[in-house]
Parts: C-alpha cells; sequence; structure tokens
C-alpha cells in the first residue's frame, strides 16, 4: 500500500508535508525527499523551505 502524502498546516509557522514526495524547482530539477517543510511567512533565505526565519520574524498567520 503507498504510503499517504499528509500536508499540516503549522500554527505561525510552515506548511510541513510527511510522504514520498518529488519536489520540481522552477528551474526543472527535481529532488526526492521524504519530509519537507515549506515556507508561508515569505522570509525564508531558502525557500521554497522553511528555515525558521519565520520564528524571529514574529509570523502570525492570523
Ligand atoms: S515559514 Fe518558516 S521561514 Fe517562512
Amino acid at each position: 500500500m503507498e504510503e499517504k502524502v499528509t500536508v499540516k498546516i503549522l500554527p505561525n509557522g510552515p506548511i510541513f508535508i510527511t510522504g514520498e514526495l518529488k519536489i520540481v524547482h522552477r528551474d526543472g530539477h527535481e529532488e526526492e525527499r521524504k519530509n519537507v517543510a515549506l515556507c508561508r511567512c515569505g522570509h525564508s533565505n531558502n525557500k521554497p523551505f522553511c528555515d525558521g526565519a519565520h520564528g524571529k520574524n514574529g509570523f502570525k498567520d492570523e
């Protein structure tokens, strides 16, 4: 049975995705990941991934 992908919106933080993932970047290169945290605050220096900057910048999602 295939593993389900779970997308979890963390309070005041990133979108955390667990499962077997293939990420296709803007330039077309692909990478396989098992878990990933995607930035939704806009402050990460490693977009599209979360680098923890949401905490330093006081990101609030409400
Ligand atoms: S959500 Fe973590 S750096 Fe943006």
